[in-house]
């Protein structure tokens, strides 16, 4: 019955955890197997704030386990518009709804709409302040990609590529990166978008190494390069935006020159393809080391077990499997 609103909740412990229950969840996620364990739940997915994945993943999980889906789409078509409060939404949820998936632009604000709701809330993304679910999908492929070459994460280097300063993503997935050992972290971005300050601290707290740059050239050869899209939208004007546009754009001709052989690719996606040059290029797109598309699939698994452990079903999973008719 518990929320998930930060990844300050979660220890080395509770991450193993889930993702031992993800890794549960492949079958059923892979539709080899099904299960009914949330018949006759109900997941309220609200999103205030524009997503694909995110929304259409949050979902899917709770259909992979039995449930069922209501949602709102942008907050114009809800009645935060007409200025109800998050807690008299949440009072009002809480009256249909056995579980939320929440995102809204304001830090804090999933935090605060769980103030008034008496059923597991799980944050969805908060503004540019966390995006646990997405850190722990990250997480997940992390493990599951250096896997492949025999490496661990203890001991990993990885490079944060981007705007590190609006990425929620990246803010999220450092923080669990600290319940780990002797990481060293490339921090690469331009000096206006790196990462804020209470992060590098955590991460130097947990004894990682840090190198803070401001150009991709001779700082990419890490087992991990994570990069993040330039979060427009929370830019103080489209002008401050558009002098980052086009920056910062790893093509294969880049990975080539400047990655390890085998340097993992990573985006929380979605890629903006409307800026000239991505920042992951679409000319990587049949590199084997591009994980982009393993995330996604990671993230349904990781959505299930937050689902199964937070409604404290993750040990029945198997005890409601009914047959597969197709
Ligand atoms: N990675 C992610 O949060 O994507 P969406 O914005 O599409 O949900």
């Amino acid at each position: 019955g518990e929320n998930i609103l930060s990844v300050n909740q979660l220890d080395r412990d509770c991450i193993e955890r889930i993702f031992a229950v993800a890794k549960k969840m492949e079958p059923y996620a892979k539709k080899q197997k099904r299960t009914n364990v949330l018949e006759g739940a109900i997941l309220a997915n609200l999103f205030f704030e524009p997503s694909t994945r995110t929304r259409v993943s949050f979902g899917t999980a709770f259909n992979l386990l039995g449930g069922l889906v209501r949602e709102t789409t942008g907050m114009q078509s809800s009645a935060l518009a007409k200025g109800e409060s998050l807690y008299d939404t949440a009072r009002v949820i809480s009256a249909y709804a056995d579980a939320v998936a929440m995102r809204h632009p304001d830090a804090g604000s999933v935090a605060e709409f769980a103030t008034g709701c008496s059923v597991p809330v799980i944050n969805g993304g908060d503004g540019p302040n966390e995006h646990p679910t997405q850190a722990l999908l990250d997480l997940l492929t992390i493990e599951r990609e250096l896997h492949r070459f025999d490496q661990k994460i203890d001991g990993m280097h990885i490079a944060l590529v981007g705007d590190l300063k609006y990425g929620r993503t990246v803010h999220s997935l450092s923080k669990l990166l600290c319940h780990y050992k002797d990481i060293k972290f490339s921090m690469v971005a331009p000096d206006g978008l790196q990462m804020p300050s209470y992060i590098l601290d955590a991460v130097d707290n947990a004894g990682h190494k840090i190198e803070i740059v401001d150009k991709m050239e001779g700082n990419l050869a890490a087992d991990i390069v994570y990069q993040t899209r330039i979060q427009e939208e929370r830019f103080p004007s489209q002008e401050e935006a558009n002098k980052y546009r086009g920056g910062f754009r790893i093509s294969q001709s880049i990975y080539n020159t400047h990655c390890k052989p085998n340097s993992v690719l990573m985006h929380p996606l979605p890629r903006d393809s409307r800026i000239e040059a991505n920042e992951l290029d679409n000319d990587l797109n049949l590199n084997d080391n591009l994980a982009i598309f393993r995330q996604v699939q990671n993230g349904v698994l990781i959505r299930m077990a937050l689902f199964a452990l937070t409604l404290d079903v993750a040990d029945k999973v198997e005890q409601y499997e009914v047959a597969v008719p197709w």
